[in-house]
């Protein structure tokens, strides 16, 4: 397990590398480095963090680096693993690349996009 660079992109064309290490989710190591991202409850459950997984550069162990089905959208497994059930994501969000950043630790470095566009995309969540 190695520290990975994600670069979060937003709308406005901004972008910001974090390095995560493997103790911490991409939202601690954003705080920690004084980048600012929306959360909320911080236990996968608001979908208040949510960001989309745009590319994915190499995991820990290897694996093919396009979507996990084969397709050339990455899903979110491709690069992330949770500390817990990202409860407030369906199956299909999560195939479609959108990912909760409180808990998603990263196995890959990445591009994530981020700000409100994202979470205007996906539905609410049944738990908020
Ligand atoms: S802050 Fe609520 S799901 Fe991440």
């Amino acid at each position: 397990m190695t520290d990975h660079e994600i670069t979060l992109e937003w709308r406005d064309g901004r972008t910001e590398t974090v390095t995560v290490s493997p103790r911490e989710s991409v939202l601690e190591a954003a705080q920690r480095t004084g980048v600012r991202l929306p959360y909320d409850c911080r236990k996968g459950t608001c979908i208040t963090c949510v960001g989309q997984v745009l590319e994915v550069e190499g995991t820990d162990d290897d694996s093919d680096t396009d979507g996990a089905d084969g397709s050339a959208r990455p899903s979110s497994a491709d690069a992330f693993t949770y500390r817990r059930s990202p409860a407030a994501l369906t199956d299909d969000e999560q195939a479609d690349g959108y990912v909760l950043l409180c808990i998603a630790v990263p196995r890959a470095d990445c591009h994530v996009r981020v700000g409100p566009q994202v979470r205007s995309e996906v539905g609410d969540s049944p738990w908020s």
